[in-house]
């Protein structure tokens, strides 16, 4: 198949169906003026996240992965004034450039960015015992999916939904032998996620500007 096609797909649907946001594009734009890494969602695929979190509905959300705040911004465009949006983040510079976005975008008196390790930001909403999250979108470090959904859930009720990103990763994820961890992160998550009698799941690959990858949706039944 044909990466380029691919992009002009993309390119197309978005121009139909995106029409241009200066927040986005300015979050992109000092992303990458700030050496951030390009692996923020697609503009369709952050449009997806919007849409999923307006259907159900959501009040409060939670990010496990802020980079520069670009998904982060799609998703708090589905909440009402008063909803709540926390981000978590491992790097001090993504949040720094993060909250910028945030603030311009308009959404920093919804969206609060904690800087660390998800796996002890989870632990901490936990033990604060914070109401449970409506929409969940996990787009860390592949390694610790695992450990990300499980702390989600424990952060869940009935009904809410859990998006996480990258799960086919170029097709990688059908080879139990591949060397890369994040490929066995992925994997490893999948199994859990198979395994788990409180959720109910599938998995969608999809193509366009981001190359060959895909998503997991979850919907906590129990
Ligand atoms: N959701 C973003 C992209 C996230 S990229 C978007 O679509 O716009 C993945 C992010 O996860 C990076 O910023 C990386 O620094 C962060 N990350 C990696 N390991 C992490 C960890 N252990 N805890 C929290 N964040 C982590
Ligand atoms: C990577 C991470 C992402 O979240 C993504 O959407 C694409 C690539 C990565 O770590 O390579
Ligand atoms: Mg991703």
């Amino acid at each position: 198949m044909d990466e380029q096609l691919w992009i002009d797909v993309d390119e197309y649907l978005v121009s139909l169906l995106s029409p241009p946001d200066p927040s986005l594009a300015a979050a992109l734009a000092d992303s990458a003026a700030a050496d951030l890494p390009p692996i923020s969602v697609a503009p369709n695929q952050g449009k997806l996240l919007e849409l999923l979190a307006k259907v159900n509905g959501s009040r409060r959300i939670l990010e496990v992965g802020t980079l520069g705040a670009y998904s982060t911004i799609w998703l708090a465009r589905a909440l009402p004034v008063d909803g709540t949006l926390i981000t978590l983040e491992l790097e001090e510079h993504h949040a720094q450039v993060a909250q910028i976005n945030v603030d311009r975008a308009g959404f920093g008196a919804v969206v609060e960015i904690r800087v660390g390790p998800a796996a002890r930001s989870l632990r901490d909403l936990i033990s604060e015992g914070c109401e449970p999250f409506d929409f969940v979108f996990i787009d860390a470090d592949k390694e610790g999916y695992s450990e990300y959904f499980t702390l989600a859930l424990a952060l869940s009720r009935v009904g809410t939904v859990i998006v996480a990103d990258n799960v086919v990763r170029g097709g990688d994820v059908i080879d139990p032998k591949n060397p890369d961890e994040r490929v066995q992160g992925i994997r490893e998550f999948l199994e859990l996620v198979a395994g788990e009698d409180r959720v109910d799941a599938t998995a969608v690959q999809t193509v366009g500007a981001k190359g060959y990858d895909g998503f997991a949706l979850l919907v906590v039944t129990r």
